[in-house]
């Protein structure tokens, strides 16, 4: 019989609570018993647990968020706050600790397993899809589908008042959530942290639209990318900070109106893309994660991340996972410009 313990740290995301789910059924069927970490590493600071089991853990399938709370500590730059995460988890008897989170969440993980021995897992989400060593995190289809619906509700009223709407979505440094939003949603224009925004390339492109008689436009941004010889800073450092949203799309828009005249709004869609129940792909591949991650403890395979590739469930390293972030599929950026303008 083993103990093991689960934790969601860093941002939520929809399949969360899928993921707990899979891993308790998998592991009472095991004959494993499961402790759930409250809010992250500072459960495991605070000692904030508890068992989890079957009637705590279902129908929770759909349900957005998780169950456990999550919190964005990172402490690995923190040596004490390591040690103590260290010895809590001796101290508890757990024979293994599945993490389901992003980078930072396994980067974490990866420190304990390293400098600590602690026998854990990983299980990777990331409404950004910026994981490499994974053909994909949960997290990202739901993100997607939620920003694609906002996109055709924008455009509505983007034509009706002639009018260009600059959708920002989150993506920090990849601009996945853009680009498949993007496409999906026909926007005219996708802007990503991969490539800087030349912004008179972009008032061309409108201007070329409006001469071919469409006098609105849709341009989906991602909140992390950057204009081309202008710097954000005007917005200050500290609102910024504490809003987590960089205010690209107002620069963007500003820009766009200054140089074209042609009316502009701004939509940033923020945490939605986050909330909420996660689509039946998310659903399924969370599900598919759960089960993997309980085999690679009943196996002793630690230090892992279980991972999608080519549909099938497979694990790599958590250390070569966390080793770079997983940039846009340049093809898929390619694509999209033909649909451009
Ligand atoms: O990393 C996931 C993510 O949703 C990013 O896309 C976004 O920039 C960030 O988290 C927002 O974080 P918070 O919820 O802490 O403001």
């Amino acid at each position: 019989m083993k103990k093991i313990g689960i934790l969601t740290g860093g941002a939520d995301c929809p399949g969360l609570n899928s993921v707990i789910r899979s891993v308790v059924r998998k592991a009472v069927m095991e004959g494993f018993v499961v402790t759930g970490i409250k809010n992250g590493w500072n459960g495991l600071m605070d000692g904030d647990m508890r068992i989890l089991d079957l009637r705590m853990t279902s129908g929770i399938l759909d349900r957005g968020g998780t169950i456990l709370g999550t919190s964005r500590v990172v402490p690995p730059f923190e040596p004490e706050k390591m040690k103590i995460i260290a010895e809590n988890f001796k101290r508890s008897g757990m024979d293994a600790l599945i993490t389901v989170g992003g980078e930072d969440t396994l980067k974490v993980a990866l420190d304990l397993y390293k400098q600590y021995g602690i026998p854990v897992v990983g299980v990777p989400k990331s409404i950004d899809n910026a994981l490499s060593g994974t053909d994909y995190a949960f997290g990202f289809d739901t993100a997607v589908n939620i920003a694609t619906e906002c996109i055709d509700r924008l455009h509505t009223t983007a034509e009706s008042h002639h009018r260009i709407i600059v959708i920002e979505v989150m993506g920090r440094y990849t601009g996945w959530i853009a680009l498949e939003a993007g496409i999906a949603g026909g926007a005219n224009i996708i802007l990503v942290p991969e490539y800087p925004i030349d912004i008179d390339q972009v008032c061309q492109s409108l201007n070329e639209r409006h001469k071919r008689g469409k006098m609105f436009s849709i341009i989906v941004v991602s909140e992390g990318a950057r204009v081309k010889g202008y710097s954000l800073e005007s917005f200050g450092p500290e609102r910024r900070k504490s809003r987590r949203s960089s205010n690209v799309s107002e620069l963007i828009a500003n820009l766009i109106e200054e140089k074209t005249g042609y009316e502009t709004r701004v939509s940033v869609l923020g945490h939605i893309q986050r909330g909420g129940t996660p689509s039946a792909y998310d659903r399924i591949i969370s599900t598919r994660f759960g089960v993997r991650a309980v085999e690679l403890v009943k196996e002793n395979l630690f230090g892992k991340m279980v991972s999608l590739h080519n549909n099938k469930i497979r694990y790599v390293s958590i250390e070569d996972a966390v080793r770079k972030r997983k940039m846009i599929d340049k093809d898929l950026y390619e694509i999209s410009k033909v649909f451009s303008g």
